[in-house]
Order: structure tokens, then sequence, then C-alpha cells
């Protein structure tokens, strides 16, 4: 096995590399003027199991074509096997068709994936709980979780956590999470109105008495979903909360605005930024052991 760092992965790929004691190598990546890249292979990859580690942020699209060009290339240069390890697999959030003559990403970008890869693994897809994302491709995939890194991150720092979710999407994993630490969550309601306008609201009395807010969701964006959430709960007297993700694409300054509403964000290393506190590497390298 060999564990290639593609451009967006070389931080977790390096990590898993390491606890797996299996050779790394970065994937070299070129762009041209024109804005096409190439990709090239610095290491022998004939006869081996190639893991590409690309977390898909930032220039999502360079970051697909990059894992397409890279996976028909080992398999041309002779690899055994091709496996993605998706530590944020993007397009999931678009999981039906909207408005007419609109494309289903989640089922577009796993039709394409499946095309040029013999398996993926991605850590906490966002999927609406009826889609399962062994449905959406057709090459084997796996799912990973990170919940019990999150109940462990707060276990061992928050005292007291009520869980909030912001949305009914994050339920499952609200209820996992409280249910393992034993305390008492809440669900807020959310209506989208645009990519980046949400409008919450709670639809019952709460008593929030000395606890301490705890938002989980998978991903934190533009971060309004929490801005919106943290204003009405501001209304109740909470002057100052938690906030746990999996996945933090943070655009928009979200970190900075959220940090001027009190809230003190974490999420885990699936992107890296500067508040990616929970290593998930060994989540990852315990699961390519199987192969
Ligand atoms: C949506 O259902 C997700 O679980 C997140 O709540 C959402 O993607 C967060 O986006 P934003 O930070 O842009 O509000």
């Amino acid at each position: 096995m060999i564990i290639i760092g593609c451009s967006h992965g070389k931080y977790l790929a390096q990590k898993i590399a390491k606890k797996l004691k299996v050779p790394y190598s970065d994937l070299k990546v070129k762009k041209f003027p024109d804005n096409e890249i190439g990709v090239r292979f610095m290491n022998n990859v004939r006869g081996k199991v190639v893991v590409l580690v690309q977390s898909f942020y930032g220039n999502v699209n360079d970051c697909v074509v990059e894992v397409l060009f890279a996976a028909e290339t080992a398999k041309d240069l002779g690899a055994k096997k091709v496996i993605l390890v998706a530590p944020y697999l993007p397009y999931m959030r678009k999981d039906k068709r909207y408005e007419s003559g609109e494309c289903i990403s989640c089922i577009a970008i796993a039709g394409i994936i499946s095309k040029s890869l013999d398996r993926v693994y991605v850590v906490d897809p966002h999927l609406h709980k009826d889609i399962k994302l062994s449905k959406l491709f057709s090459i084997k995939s796996v799912e990973l979780t990170s919940n019990h890194y999150i109940i462990d991150y707060i276990k061992r720092n928050i005292k007291n956590p009520l869980i909030v979710g912001p949305d009914k999407g994050s339920l499952g994993m609200v209820k996992i999470i409280s249910g393992k630490l034993k305390c008492k969550y809440m669900i807020m309601e959310k209506e989208r109105i645009s990519s980046s306008k949400v409008k919450v609201r709670i639809n019952k009395k709460i008593n929030l008495n000395d606890k301490n807010i705890v938002f989980v969701d998978d991903i934190i964006s533009t971060g309004n979903t929490i801005l919106e959430s943290v204003k009405v709960l501001k209304k109740f007297g909470v002057k100052k909360f938690d906030c746990i993700a999996v996945h933090g694409i943070l655009v928009e300054n979200a970190l900075e605005k959220l940090r001027k509403a009190k809230v003190k964000v974490v999420t885990t290393n699936t992107i890296p930024n500067n508040v990616a506190k929970i290593d998930i590497s060994g989540l990852i390298a315990e699961a390519l052991k199987n192969n």
C-alpha cells in the first residue's frame, strides 16, 4: 500500500501513513496558465494498492479533477487497486431535484467517482437520512463517523452540556452524542431561504438552567445556521456557546463572525483550519487496515 497526499489531503495523508507504517508520497500537481491541471506520481505505483487522500474544500472542482486524473493515471501505471479517502466529500447537500432541470449533485458526483476508483472512504457524509452512501456509489463505499471523537472532546472539555442541533438534519448525530454523554438535547427548527440565508426558531419553552450550550452539526460553511441559532438563544439569556462540527468549511469569514457572537468553534481535521483540534486520522488509518 502507498498513501498519496493529493493537494488538499497532504496534512491527513501523512498522519495516516505514519499510523499505518506504510510509504507516503505527495501527488505532484501542476497548474497551467489556462487553468488546466496536470498530475504526476513521484513513486512507483505498479502492483500497489494506491490510496489517494483528498479533502474537497476551497477550489472543490479542481480537487475533483485532480483525483480523477490521479486515479486514471495510477491504473494506467499498473496499480492493483485505487482507493479514495475523502475526509470531506462535497456535493452531498444537493440530494434531490429542488427545481426542474436541476442536477442532483450527490448522484452525479458519486457516479463520476465510481467510474475511476475502486473503493471510497468518506467521513460523515452529509446525507439525508433516507439516502445511503452505498446506494449512491456503484463501487464499495465505506462511511466513517467521527461521533466518538466529538463525544470524547465534549467529555474532556465541556461540563454540564446541553447538546443543541440547529436543524432536524442534525437529529441523528445529536441523539447519539447526547445519549453517550447522558445529557439532554434540543433541536431547533431551520428554514433555508437561500444558500447563505436561514431562519431558525425553537418551538417550545426551554429551561436552560446552568447548562452550557453545545451546538453540534456536520458542516459549518457560512456559519449562518449557527449565527441565527445563537440570536434565538440569546433571547433566553444565554451569553456564550460552544459549537463542535465535523467539517469546518468556514467560508465568508465564518469563524470571525462566530467569535464575535461568543461562539467557540472546534472542528475535526477533515478540513484543515485554525480550530481543527479533533484529529480523526486514526479513524481513517484503522479503516484502511482492511485493504
Ligand atoms: C445543513 O443541513 C448542514 O447540516 C449545515 O447545517 C449547513 O450546511 C451549515 O451551513 P451554513 O454554515 O452555511 O449555515
